[in-house]
């Protein structure tokens, strides 16, 4: 603890915020596979620094492609963290990873599954005229690859007991965000594949969670059409408003530490209070007033 003391460097901050900077040791002597960062604005790439922060050791994985796109080497030179390329919708990729990863590291403690991508949302189809073989796609990358990175991990014997497993996910799961089109139904699945495999590994004390974010401005993020909509319509509707990428990034330190040992098999809202929320007084006033003036001006 740093007492706030006004000589110090601490002077201008909280000294929560000052213990936050320095970090509670939350993670010293755990291992991890953080998965999904691509640039700095990542949610994987914030969570990666909070985890080195909170003194854990971890590899780093994406795409061969994200690899090559982003600029994740300058994450691995900060955090003393080796990269190794798997794409997560193949299954050799994704064993072969989980033997580096135990060569590496032997056991891991562990895994933040940030990874998320829809060739339908990319290329502007529409839900109802969905391309099949991409909504394929957009399931494999997006969902089913928490189930394959669960087996190989059980497989290959690198998943420790007592680890545990965090896969990010959105309210679309559970309410239509049009925009958002078959990534929410994507992460209805993720959100199911957690809870089923959480079950099947309560045995060995492993958790495994979703963490729905409320929407953050990343590039995965923004590339959602009418995304700056969903972005401030949250945000003037979650009472604490939207959390940052940070923020998130300090919750799954929890979530990863001994101090959350018996939560499992939950989908964990991140959202500054968005989900319990009706709509907030400003944005009735708001709406009241729009509507009016459009009323007015027919
Ligand atoms: N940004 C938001 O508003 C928001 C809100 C809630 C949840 N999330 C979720 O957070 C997670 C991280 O997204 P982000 O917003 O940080 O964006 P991001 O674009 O930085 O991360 C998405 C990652 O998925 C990786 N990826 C795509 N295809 C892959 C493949 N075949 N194999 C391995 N990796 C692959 C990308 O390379 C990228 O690193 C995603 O699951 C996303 O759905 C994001």
């Amino acid at each position: 603890m740093h007492p706030i003391n006004p000589n110090n460097e601490y002077n201008h901050m909280t000294q929560q915020e000052g213990d936050r900077q320095q970090g509670y040791g939350l993670l010293k002597g755990k291992k991890g596979i953080i998965f999904g960062a691509l640039d700095d604005r990542s949610i994987a790439w914030r969570i990666a620094l909070a985890c080195k922060r909170e003194g854990a050791d971890f590899v780093l994985s994406n795409a061969p492609i994200a690899l090559r796109l982003g600029t994740l080497d300058a994450l691995s030179e900060e955090t003393n963290a080796p990269v190794f390329p798997c794409d997560v919708s193949d299954d050799a990729d994704v064993e072969g990873l989980m033997k580096k990863t135990a060569a590496h590291l032997g056991g891991v403690d562990f895994v933040l599954h940030a990874i998320g991508m829809s060739p339908n949302i990319r290329k502007k189809k529409e839900y109802n005229d969905i391309n099949y073989n991409w909504y394929q796609q957009t399931l494999n990358i997006s969902a089913v690859s928490l189930h394959r990175v669960l087996h190989f991990a059980e497989k290959t014997g690198v998943l420790n007991d007592r680890a545990s497993v965090v896969a990010l996910s959105y309210i679309g799961a559970q309410r239509i965000f049009s925009k958002y089109s078959d990534m929410n139904d994507a992460k209805a699945l993720l959100e199911s594949i957690a809870r089923n495999y959480g079950s099947r590994l309560a045995g060995r004390g492993i958790r495994v969670n979703t963490v729905s974010q409320a929407p953050t401005k990343t590039s995965a993020g923004t590339g959602i059409k009418g995304f700056d909509g969903m972005y401030t319509f949250a945000e003037k509707i979650a009472p604490l408003g939207n959390p940052s990428a940070d923020e998130c990034a300090d919750y799954c330190v929890t979530l990863f530490s001994d101090l959350t040992r018996k939560v499992t098999m939950q989908n964990l809202y991140h959202d500054g209070g968005f989900v319990t929320s009706g709509i907030s007084e400003e944005m009735i006033e708001d709406l009241a007033k729009l509507y009016s003036e459009r009323e007015s001006g027919e």
